[in-house]
C-alpha cells in the first residue's frame, strides 16, 4: 500500500489536509516534530475519519530519521507543510528560520530522491509576492520578500525550480496560500496558536471568547474601501481540498507549477470583525491602532490557474469561515489543551 507523507501533518493546515485525504481513502503518514502543534489534533482526526493514518514524531532536518520513514513505508508523494511561520519571530531568529525551513526542505528532497519519490506538494505563501503592485495577483507577478520567513519561502521556491531544471522527472506544485482561516465544520480541529496570535482570525476568535479584551485594528488609513487592510481569506477545508487536487494532478504531470490557492475576493479587517459578530451573535470589541510595520494595503488572488490546472476553486463563503472559526474556538476555548 502506498502512503502520502505529510511533513508537519499535525499542524493547522496539515491536520485538515490529513482529514480530507483520509476521507478520500488515501493512507496517510504524518511526520511532525510538534514544535508548533499537539498530538491531539491527529487523534481527533482519527475520530472524525476512519482510515489508515500513521503518526510519527520527528524533525525534517534529521536525515537518518527521514530515511527510516521512507525505508519502512512505501510513499508515493509528499505534502510538505513542516515549517516555522511567525513573521515577527523570523526577524528575531533568522538562522533558526532558514535552518528549519530551507535546510529542512533540502534534506527532505535529498531523502526523497534517494528513495525515488519525486512528487512534492509544497506549502508556499502569498508572502512571496511581497507588496504586489496590482491586485488580483497572478502567479506570474514578481516575487520579493521583506522578512526572513518570506525569504525562506521564496528561497525554497527557487531551490525547487532549480531541482526540476536539473532533474525534470520531479513533479512539484508550489501552492501559494493566501490567508487560511476557519476550521473543520465538526469544531473538533482548528487553529491553536501558541501565545498571542499573530493572525487576525484567531485574534478575533480569542476576543470573542473573552480571552483578550479587544482587537487592535492595525491602521484605518489604507487606500481600501474602509481604510483597513484587505486580504483573501480562504477556508482551511477548501485549502485542504486543493492539496488533494494537487496530488491528483501530480499523478500525471511532471515539472513545477506555482498555483495560487485563494478565493479571489478581498475582505477588510472591519469586514471580518463585523461579519464575525453578526453571524455568530457575539461582540468583538476593537480599537483602531497604528499600522503594523511591514503590512500591505491589499492582497488577493487571481485564482484562475487553480481552476484550469487542478479543477479546484474555493467553495466556502465568508459566513462559513467565521461560523466554523467560532464553533472551534467556542467549543475549545483553550485550543487542544481545553
Ligand atoms: P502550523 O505551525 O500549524 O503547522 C506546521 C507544522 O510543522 C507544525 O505541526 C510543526 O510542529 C511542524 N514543524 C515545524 N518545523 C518542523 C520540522 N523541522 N520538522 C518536523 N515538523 C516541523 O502551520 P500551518 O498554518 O499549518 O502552516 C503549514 C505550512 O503552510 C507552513 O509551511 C506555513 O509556512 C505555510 N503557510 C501557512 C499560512 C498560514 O497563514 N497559516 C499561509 C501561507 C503558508
Ligand atoms: C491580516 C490583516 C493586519 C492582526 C500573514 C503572513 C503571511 C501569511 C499569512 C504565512 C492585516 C490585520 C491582524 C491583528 C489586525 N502566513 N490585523 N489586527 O499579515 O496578511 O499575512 O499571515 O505564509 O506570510 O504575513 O495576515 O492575519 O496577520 O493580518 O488589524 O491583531 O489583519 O494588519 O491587514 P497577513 P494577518
Amino acid at each position: 500500500m502506498t502512503h502520502i507523507l505529510l511533513t508537519g501533518g499535525a499542524g493547522y493546515i496539515g491536520s485538515h489536509t490529513a482529514l480530507a485525504l483520509l476521507r478520500a481513502g488515501y493512507p496517510v503518514i504524518s511526520f511532525d516534530n510538534y514544535s508548533n502543534s499537539s498530538t491531539s489534533a491527529l487523534e481527533r482526526v482519527t475520530q472524525l475519519a476512519a482510515g489508515n493514518i500513521t503518526t510519527l514524531s520527528g524533525d525534517i532536518r534529521d536525515e537518518a530519521a527521514l530515511r527510516e520513514v521512507f525505508r519502512q513505508h512505501k510513499i508515493s508523494a509528499v505534502v510538505h507543510f513542516a515549517g516555522l511561520k511567525a513573521v515577527g519571530e523570523s526577524t528575531e531568529m533568522p538562522l533558526h528560520y532558514y535552518d528549519n525551513n530551507v535546510a529542512g526542505t533540502v534534506t527532505l528532497c535529498r531523502v526523497m530522491r534517494e528513495f525515488n519519490v519525486k512528487k512534492l506538494v509544497f506549502s508556499s505563501s502569498a508572502t512571496v509576492y511581497g507588496d504586489a503592485k496590482t491586485v488580483p495577483i497572478a502567479e506570474s507577478a514578481p516575487r520579493s520578500a521583506t522578512n526572513p520567513y518570506g525569504q525562506s519561502k521564496l528561497m525554497i521556491e527557487l531551490i525547487l525550480e532549480d531541482l526540476v531544471k536539473a532533474e525534470p522527472d520531479w513533479g512539484i506544485t508550489l501552492l501559494r496560500y493566501f490567508n487560511p482561516v476557519g476550521a473543520d465544520s465538526s469544531g473538533q480541529i482548528g487553529e491553536d496558536p501558541n501565545g498571542i496570535p499573530n493572525n487576525l482570525m484567531p485574534f478575533i476568535a480569542q476576543v470573542a471568547v473573552g480571552q483578550r479584551p479587544k482587537l487592535s485594528v492595525f491602521g484605518d488609513d489604507y487606500p481600501t474601501h474602509d481604510g483597513t487592510g484587505v486580504r483573501d481569506y480562504i477556508h482551511v477545508s477548501d485549502l485542504a481540498a486543493g492539496h488533494l487536487k494537487a496530488l491528483q494532478y501530480l499523478e500525471t504531470h511532471q515539472g513545477i507549477e506555482a498555483i495560487n490557492l485563494g478565493t479571489g475576493t478581498g475582505y477588510s479587517v472591519l469586514d471580518m470583525v463585523k461579519t464575525f459578530s453578526a453571524i455568530n451573535q457575539v461582540a468583538v470589541p476593537y480599537q483602531i491602532a497604528p499600522r503594523r510595520p511591514g503590512d500591505i494595503a491589499s492582497c488577493y488572488a487571481k485564482p484562475d490557474k487553480a481552476l484550469s490546472l487542478l479543477g479546484w476553486q474555493a467553495e466556502k463563503t465568508l459566513d462559513d469561515m467565521v461560523r466554523d472559526s467560532w464553533r472551534w474556538q467556542s467549543q475549545n476555548p483553550n485550543g487542544y489543551s481545553s
